[in-house]
């Protein structure tokens, strides 16, 4: 009797707090084509994503030509630094031969009974793998004497894993050495160490190590791990380079492609803009060394099936910081640099630009569409910067959209100016940024669908939920805005006539050198990580379909009402009907599924993304807290259950 009462009451329970809801989907009728471009990714130099991160060189500083020559650098032995009488190593500048890396290091060696030498720190170490070959080179130039090299690997407290020997034969003239190492054991802080033995003098510049095992075993190319991570997004497009380094603090900081072309060692450094923004995350070793430049952004995208979108500078310096701006009158040079990207990008190999990619390695073009014309820009000084840009690039190649964009805010003053401006202009695409809290998300999962239908077409630039966190950095991508991330993305994806591309914002993170959480992918010198809304961006990205299909629940969008949000989609490639279904309640919900048009035999796949608590994160010691499971569904039995805080994604044949 006493069991009965409490399943009664159980029942009861579960009939009151679960969600009933009746979900009608039909499967006959195609809305509107979902573009190939509607989930990409948004790659910046920020938090050490390129350098220390993507781009595989361990050493930092390779060249010296950091505002302070030596940083990065430490001396061996430590106090017998530059100002030893009798050997020493000192920085001379070499402009005239080199004006883009004109610094060198001169070793010179008057007693060849101590060896002298200088050790370099990585990127919070250098991560070496147990096995792993590592190949070191250098440029260096025997000037006199019989000064040979020892090149080690280090641990972090600094006992050497392996060590080979160079001698370089004395020409004095410039030549590459090279040796390849291979590390006994996984060390996560790891350091190079080169030695000079013997006596004489020899300059040294671009000392470097880089993996073996890079992505496509390129070599000195892009770390393996990090580009196998947003192949595994299939993104629609990259977009690249930024972001805020587009613009710079002040115009000579901003970012300039052609000066990214080229012989890598050849490429002249930049400051890196993130490197003082924030006083709480100071990063003063943040230099761009362009390792990966403009070439390697084209080559990336055309590896992984991604469109290129690169953002140019509108000629106008970051208006949270300097706002210098291009005079009207000069901005020639920004217009010449959008007209020759085309051109690089697209142009025959006769042609000046296009010989430049043929020479770099791609005779074929990079298939370039689209170009973004300034990254956050805002008020009357960006339009009429804008304009001049556009005319140029419409006058001369009619096919490229222009992206334009409102600035950095989602509404408010300045985002309504941007509006009406970019109202009466019609750019193909119009960049929109968010970087709110999870319910800014939730409540917002209908921003576009009100949107002005003849307007302009919507590139969702930048966005993440920005929740609370814990000190540890990768906490504020935990559930909570993972989940809100994925009910907001089906109000994108519902209003795929008007969204056309969408992209989450930052991209990368090295848990030790980061300057902005949250981001998507968080690594360390060994391992990289999938935050929850790493899963949700794919998840989206490997289930977009090609077109949207009519879903309501209870008769009305599924957008919030008893926490529950929903898109569906027609993959017309696999045949397949695509939900996704969001369920933000802390009970289950039990949906009642009306399919127009699909078989009842039918068996759905389902992929399941949930976790008990909004605050749980994925993390480098824990990287499986929250990921996406398998499972199940016959169309026939009519209920779906989705769990409490749940996203799930639902593939059926036809
Ligand atoms: O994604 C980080 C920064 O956010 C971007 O550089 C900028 O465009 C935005 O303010």
């Amino acid at each position: 009797m006493r069991s009965y009462t409490l399943s009664f009451l159980f029942s009861l329970f579960t009939c009151l707090s679960f969600a009933q809801v009746k979900v009608d989907v039909d499967a006959n009728r195609l809305l509107v084509p979902i573009q190939p471009t509607m989930y990409g990714i948004f790659f910046e130099d920020i938090n050490f994503a390129a350098d220390g991160g993507l781009y595989a060189e361990l050493v930092k500083n390779r060249s010296f030509e950091f505002e302070y020559p030596w940083m990065g650098w430490k001396h061996v032995p430590e106090a017998e630094t530059r100002y030893n009488t009798r050997n020493e190593l000192t920085i001379f500048s070499n402009a005239k031969a080199n004006p883009t890396n004109p610094k060198v290091v001169r070793v010179e060696k008057r007693d060849g009974s101590q060896v002298i030498g200088f050790q370099n720190e990585g990127f919070d170490g250098m991560g070496f793998k147990q096995g792993a070959a590592y190949d070191f080179s250098a440029k260096v130039r025997l000037n006199k004497g019989n000064i040979g090299l020892r090149v080690q690997l280090l641990d972090a407290q600094g006992a050497v894993l392996q060590a080979q020997d160079i001698q370089p034969n004395g020409t004095s003239t410039w030549t590459s050495v090279e040796t390849t190492l291979i590390s006994p054991k996984t060390v996560e802080k790891g350091k190079l160490q080169v030695l000079f033995l013997g006596e004489g003098q020899l300059d040294i510049d671009v000392v470097s190590l880089f993996p073996q095992d890079t992505w496509k075993g390129r070599k000195k190319g892009l770390r393996k791990d990090l580009v196998q991570m947003l192949a595994d997004l299939k993104p629609g497009f990259i977009r690249f380079p930024g972001g805020c380094v587009v613009e710079g603090r002040t115009l000579a900081e901003r970012y300039q492609w052609k000066k990214t072309l080229g012989v890598v060692e050849n490429r002249e450094i930049l400051f890196n803009r993130w490197n003082k923004e924030f006083s709480h995350r100071p990063a003063p070793d943040y230099f761009q060394s362009f390792g990966i430049g403009f070439f390697e952004y084209f080559q990336l995208c055309s590896d992984i099936g991604a469109k290129p979108v690169p953002i140019l500078s509108c000629g106008l310096a970051c208006q949270f910081n300097s706002s210098e701006m291009q005079p009207l009158e000069d901005m020639e040079p920004f217009i010449q640099d959008a007209l020759d990207l085309i051109e690089f990008a697209n142009g025959s190999v006769d042609s000046p630009w296009g010989a430049i990619r043929a020479s770099m390695g791609h005779p074929e073009p990079f298939g370039l569409e689209m170009i973004g014309v300034g990254n956050e820009q805002w008020g009357e000084e960006y339009f009429e910067r804008y304009d001049l840009i556009a005319q140029a690039i419409q006058a001369k190649y009619p096919a490229i959209q222009i992206i334009s964009g409102t600035g950095p805010f989602a509404e408010g003053e300045l985002f309504d100016l941007a509006e009406k401006e970019l109202t009466k202009r019609k750019p193909a695409l119009v960049d929109e940024h968010y970087y709110k809290p999870p319910q800014w998300f939730l409540d917002n999962a209908s921003r576009y669908d009100i949107y002005d239908r003849n307007r302009y077409k919507i590139f969702a630039g930048e966005y993440a939920a920005h929740p609370k966190g814990t000190e540890r950095p990768e906490s504020r991508n935990n559930w909570e805005a993972a989940l809100s991330e994925a009910a907001f993305m089906t109000g994108l994806e519902r209003n795929a006539d008007v969204v056309y591309m969408t992209s989450y914002a930052p991209l990368l993170a090295h848990v030790n050198k980061w300057q902005w959480n949250p981001d998507l992918i968080w690594f360390d010198n060994l391992q990289a990580i999938a935050t929850p809304s790493y899963y949700v961006q794919q998840l989206y990205a490997n289930n977009a379909g090609t077109h949207t299909l009519p879903i309501t629940a209870d008769g009305n969008l599924m957008v919030g009402q008893k926490g529950l949000y929903g898109t569906a989609a027609w993959d017309a490639k696999t045949k397949e009907i695509i939900l996704k279904l969001v369920n933000t309640g802390t009970a289950p919900a039990t949906l009642n599924l009306q399919m127009k048009g699909i078989s009842k035999n039918s068996i759905a796949q389902i992929t399941i993304l949930q976790a008990d608590q909004l605050e749980q994160f994925n993390s480098l010691e824990k990287p499986n807290e929250v990921k996406p499971s398998a499972s199940t569904w016959e169309v026939k039995r009519g209920t779906l259950t989705l769990g409490p805080r749940s996203f799930q994604v639902i593939r059926i044949k036809k």
